[in-house]
């Protein structure tokens, strides 16, 4: 076993969440699944309770107090996160339910209004259905073309081979800044960088790099970036789309309905300023409210403290991985974080999955929204997921229960 020193207790901070405290209807259990979902640590719990529970009002339209805190805290929570990811400024903020509407109102809006028919979009290989789907589905509608920037057999994605597929004709490179699968980070800065040179647009798929790493927008200069509130220790319900303030000037409304109009005429139509142009209806007011607490959450440990952590974690957990028989991890060994997509001997991902569930241990296993590049790495694999409260008892006890895995299913040593 290595002895490597920790620069954080994640036994303390376990300590903030009730998900791991003992309870009567709770399993004693070593939650690896955190790029499907982190758990929530009482100042979110209790910064949403709160909410409804003495502040609950809709925004923006009340005549009444409650109905302006109510407004207020929904206000800040948007200031929160421009602060969170240095945008220029709160305007440039929009709520979502998450990731996947992020980019689905992108593709319907940007996307009908300015891409033309023999436009190109570029998508990489490893992106999350959420990042693919409204791109295949705009170049369907559109008559544009869908380039798709393979990766390579260790799982990366090289800048030469971007260099090759832009053209005058790009519109939009599509990237996510961690895969779900592959744990890889990928350069995003440069690649925005590349797709500007070329004219053409960038967006970020944020929704595994929010939590774990320092994410922002300036300095990457993407046009657009989205994330989910449910994958960094938030509500679900809640997600965010940032974009360059010219770009929300110029885009239409996705939704249309109550909030997002300045004038509603018979013969006349006029929107509200972003944000609140892509707004319309009851937003996720309580969820926002978490949304705040737990960057808050967040920043109390420190971004660049959660990074260098759970790098040192990824690390122990790659050299430990490497000890157990017919274990074939995907995706490269450095430039990673704490992703792990493996599959061990022959014996089905769903089935390694149930074998450490039974030992009280939960991962993802499947095609994790991710077909083409399920494919690519030759069909479903098993997925175990690192978050700020794993420690290395949670990866010794996962590697002794693959070992524990081999054996149900007959594997000798
Ligand atoms: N996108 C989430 C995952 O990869 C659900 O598990």
């Amino acid at each position: 076993m290595m002895t490597t020193r920790f620069t954080l207790d994640a036994r303390e901070i376990r300590q903030q969440f009730p998900f791991f405290q003992p309870h009567p209807e709770m399993r004693n259990l070593i939650y690896l699944d955190n790029a499907a979902t982190t758990q929530k640590p009482y100042a979110v719990i209790e910064a949403v309770s709160n909410f409804w529970a003495y502040h609950n009002a809709n925004v923006h339209r009340g005549g009444h107090g409650v109905g302006a805190k109510a407004s207020e805290l929904y206000e800040a929570a948007r200031g929160r996160v421009a602060r969170f990811i240095n945008a220029r400024e709160t305007a440039e903020i929009v709520f979502t339910r998450g990731t996947t509407e992020s980019i689905n109102l992108v593709a319907s809006s940007w996307g009908e209004t300015f891409v033309q028919p023999g436009d190109e979009l570029i998508v990489t290989e490893m992106e999350h259905h959420a990042n693919l789907l409204p791109w295949m589905r705009l170049a369907e509608k559109r008559g544009a073309r869908l380039v798709v920037w393979h990766i390579t057999d260790s799982g990366t994605l090289e800048l030469d081979q971007l260099r090759k597929l832009l053209s005058e004709r790009t519109r939009l490179v599509a990237v996510s800044h961690i895969s779900n699968v592959l744990g890889v980070i990928n350069p995003v800065a440069e690649i925005c960088r590349m797709a500007h040179e070329a004219g053409a647009l960038c967006l970020v798929d944020a929704a595994q790099s929010i939590a774990h790493m320092p994410v922002d927008v300036q300095a990457i200069d993407c046009d657009f970036l989205a994330f989910s509130g449910h994958k960094a220790y938030g509500p679900t319900g809640i997600g965010v789309l940032y974009a360059k303030r010219a770009l929300l000037e110029e885009m239409p409304p996705y939704h249309v309905g109550g909030g997002m109009v300045q004038t509603v005429r018979w013969d006349r139509l006029r929107w509200a300023e972003p944000p609140a142009k892509f707004e319309a209806g009851t937003p996720p007011i309580g969820e926002a409210v978490g949304l705040h607490a737990a960057l808050d959450f967040i920043d109390s440990i420190g971004r660049e403290a959660i990074a260098a952590y759970e790098h040192e974690l990824t690390e122990y957990a790659l050299a430990r991985l490497q000890e157990v028989p017919g274990l074939r991890l995907y995706g490269p060994r450095e430039g990673r974080t704490g992703i792990f997509a493996f599959t061990l001997e022959d014996i089905h991902p769903h089935d390694i999955a149930t074998v450490l569930d039974s030992r009280d241990i939960a991962v993802r296993a499947g095609l994790h929204c991710a077909h083409p590049l399920s494919e690519r790495l030759g069909g479903p694999t098993a997925r175990a997921s690192l978050a700020i409260y794993n420690d290395t008892d949670h990866i010794d006890a996962l590697i002794d229960a693959l070992h524990y895995t081999r054996k149900v299913f007959g594997y000798a040593g």
